[in-house]
């Protein structure tokens, strides 16, 4: 596991949306200048114990990175490239919020190095996008979307679907509209409702709505064939790509590699002396930035993970993926056969239902196996 991907957590937004729990945080003003010196200084305090280990993919999440100077972009990415040793085709990714302060700096954030954003559209509905709570308009976001396909090799955007009152041609309109923008990757999560948010005290209070399980479902399934009707595979869960565009640092978390985790809140899985360590720094971004310029680092907790906590995580993150489980690579990470790590039971009455499959070299949950991932992986995992 030599190889690293490496996660950088920008904490600030412009506003907080109601649905959302990701460590975000609204401020008067950014104090851009400290956090750009915090995030630097926790590289590379990371850096110093990792060595010089090949890095595969860079990625800029939060919060809204898009908010970041394009300094800091740069400053960040020039820093990895020197700290490690970067893979020729390094992804770089940054997430953007398609206001048009953001969509103003796309150009910068090219210029800065990185190759693919991944843009927060949400909707293309009026309705739906002030429902969500969010900055910008349907309009803003295609412009946005137009921006940064002549601007960038690779673009991803985001949408949240089965909100209330979603019917399902509604919902096909709406992708397509979607599918018509080009993109060569797409993530489609469908709309959960997190505790401690503005929608969860909604949602206790009957003023928010789910779609039933069924409806759900059907919603699902009339996604992916929308995006098959237009290239896009269905290659995890929530994620649709063209084949070779799928995001490279997103599958080094669901196929269990390594990855480093710098800035408030964020974690990491790294191999260090024969361990994998699981990381995590402290959420509140002052806090964060107080102890990294202490100790060099604002971890908060960082263990060593047995065998058996190591196969639940290998197996809840692959089996999100069409992909499924290496049992080579699993018997390597974690140290245990793979069938030591399900129970039997469970297995063999999923592969007779159809939801898993398991020809001795791979694991694999099905379509309809994935449609019902989390009872499945309760089930099945031990
Ligand atoms: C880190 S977040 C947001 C990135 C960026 N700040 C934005 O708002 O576009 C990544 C994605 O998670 C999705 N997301 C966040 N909360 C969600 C929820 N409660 N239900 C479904 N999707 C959610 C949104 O699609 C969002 O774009
Ligand atoms: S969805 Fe994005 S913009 Fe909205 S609060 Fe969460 S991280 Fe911030």
């Amino acid at each position: 596991m030599d190889s690293l991907a490496l996660y950088i957590h920008w904490p600030f937004c412009l506003a907080k949306c109601p649905y959302c729990d990701f460590n975000s945080h609204v401020r008067d003003r950014i104090p851009q200048a400290r956090f750009r010196a915090a995030l630097r200084r926790e590289l590379a305090w990371e850096a110093e114990r990792l060595g010089h280990r090949r890095l595969t993919s860079i990625f800029f999440g939060g919060g809204t990175p898009s908010l970041m100077e394009p300094d800091t972009v740069a400053d960040l990415i020039a820093d990895a490239k020197r700290l490690f040793k970067p893979a020729d085709d390094l992804e770089i990714t940054l997430e953007a919020n398609p206001t048009s302060v953001e969509a103003a700096h796309l150009t910068a954030f090219r210029e800065a190095g990185v190759n693919r954003v991944s843009i927060g559209v949400q909707s293309l509905d009026p309705s739906a996008l002030q429902m969500l709570g969010r900055q910008h308009s349907a309009a803003q976001a295609t412009a946005a979307l137009e921006m940064a396909r002549a601007t960038f090799p690779r673009i991803s955007f985001d949408l949240i679907y089965a909100r209330p009152a979603q019917t399902l041609e509604a919902w096909r309109a709406e992708l397509r509209q979607a599918l018509d923008l080009a993109a060569d990757h797409l993530s489609l999560y469908q709309l959960t409702i997190e505790a401690g948010t503005r929608f969860a005290t909604l949602h206790q209070r009957g003023e928010i709505v789910l779609p039933d399980e069924d409806t759900a479902a059907e919603l699902y399934v009339a996604t992916a064939e929308e995006a098959v009707r237009y290239g896009l595979l269905p290659y995890e869960v929530s994620n649709y790509a063209k084949p070779g565009s799928e995001s490279r640092h997103n599958l080094t978390y669901w196929r269990y590699g390594d990855y480093a985790g710098v800035g408030p809140g964020a974690h990491g899985r790294l191999t260090l002396a024969g361990d994998l360590v699981a990381t995590r720094r402290h959420r509140a971004p002052e806090v964060w930035a107080e102890r990294v310029q202490q100790h060099g680092h604002g971890t908060t907790e960082e263990t060593a993970l047995h065998s058996v906590e190591r196969a639940r995580e290998m197996l809840l993150m692959g089996l999100r993926l069409a992909e499924g489980v290496d049992a080579q690579r699993f018997l390597a990470r974690t140290g245990m056969e793979l069938p030591e790590a399900v129970d039997t039971g469970i297995l063999e009455q999923a592969i007779e239902e159809g939801y898993i499959d398991w020809n001795k070299r791979t694991l694999t949950a099905t379509d309809s196996g994935r449609l019902r991932l989390d009872a499945l992986l309760a089930a099945l995992v031990l």
